[in-house]
């Protein structure tokens, strides 16, 4: 059973009669221990996605249509987790990392009473004095000095600030830690302390890591599976090595084209063109206006998902008809 069963979701921001379509007809299946990439370029609707998964859906978002199934351990047999209960296991079970977190911290408090507030707010069962216990073996243990508990946010860099928060969403061994473009604000060598703090984590917990990166670099070493998105759909999963060594779908492909390359003197490459307007997607497959093998089929036609090798999936029509998706 996976820990998270994600069937057919839509995901809309409504204001008045407006309807943006960020997440639609999304299915996904996350494992237990393992950390599992969702890229795809900005508007995509990835922090939509993973605000759902949350259960952090509140107006002007709606989930419209599918359900989210969490199978944590330890719970009893009739529990449900729903969007209603779901704050409850918030911290203990799934933690959410949202994208510039750093800002989440009060600059008039000092990082023990950020600490302090959680323990307070969802872990009244710990005393006190065990719950300082917890706190201060935690911080050591993910190398972090148990000074900065002292310490006002504004006397962290950005990478340290970056790293209490992920201490926190770490503290209570939740199975599930959300982080949203956790290094995007950050600079490349601090960039990969943190990433290098989050898999110490995850190894160490045995817990799964859902991790938000508009840059597919990030993923290449930190993931063992690569869910794509364009255009509020998932166009093609993968583990991440079959999506490196052989990218599916054609909007894979590019996005893995425009990655730097160690001794390319062509330079980058870029996608053409830009994500569409998600009040009014494109008909068909919602890739086709930027796609350079598009046909009929593709403008009137959403394609689904299907398996091509096993664990590898894409929705797209070219592959359906067996040609390969080589750039012109
Ligand atoms: N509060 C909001 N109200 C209306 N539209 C929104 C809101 N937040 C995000 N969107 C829209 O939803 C789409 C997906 O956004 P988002 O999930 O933030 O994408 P990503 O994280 O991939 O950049 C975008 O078109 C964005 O403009
Ligand atoms: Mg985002």
């Amino acid at each position: 059973m996976a820990l998270l069963e994600i069937n057919k979701i839509n995901a809309y921001y409504m204001h008045n009669t407006q309807k943006t379509r960020a997440v639609e007809n999304v299915s996904l299946s996350v494992e237990d221990n393992e950390i599992i990439g969702i890229a795809g370029e900005s508007g995509c609707g990835k922090s939509t996605l993973v605000k759902t998964i949350y259960g952090a859906i509140e107006p002007p978002l709606y989930l419209e249509n599918g359900s989210i199934i969490y199978n944590f351990k330890n719970l009893s047999s009739n529990t449900k987790i729903t969007n209603e209960n779901i704050p409850f296991y918030w911290w203990k079970k799934i933690s959410y990392i949202p994208q510039a977190s750093m800002n989440v911290l009060n600059p008039v408090r000092k990082i023990k009473k950020f600490f302090e507030n959680l323990w307070r707010a969802h872990r009244q069962d710990l005393s006190y004095k065990n719950y300082q216990k917890l706190l201060s073996t935690h911080l050591q243990h993910l190398g972090l000095p148990v000074s900065i508990l002292e310490y006002y946010p504004h006397q962290l860099s950005g990478g340290m600030k970056q790293r209490v928060i992920i201490g926190a969403a770490s503290l209570f061994h939740p199975e599930l830690i959300i982080a949203d473009e956790p290094t995007s604000a950050l600079d490349v060598g601090v960039q990969l302390d943190v990433l290098r703090l989050l898999l110490k984590i995850q190894n160490e917990c045995k817990n799964t890591i859902i991790v938000v990166a508009h840059d597919m670099s990030v993923m290449a070493n930190f993931c063992m599976k690569i869910a794509i998105m364009y255009a509020g759909n998932i166009v093609e999963i993968g583990k991440t090595l079959d999506i490196f060594s052989h990218p599916l779908h054609p909007y894979t492909k590019l996005l893995i084209d425009s990655l730097p390359k160690i001794g390319d003197k062509r330079g980058l490459k870029g996608i053409p063109g830009s994500p569409p307007d998600l009040v009014s997607p494109p008909s068909g497959c919602r890739f086709h206006p930027r796609c350079p093998h598009s046909f009929e089929l593709c403008k009137k036609v959403s394609p689904t998902m299907k398996e091509f090798s096993a664990g590898h999936q894409a929705a797209c029509h070219l592959l359906e008809r067996g040609e390969t998706n080589e750039r012109k």
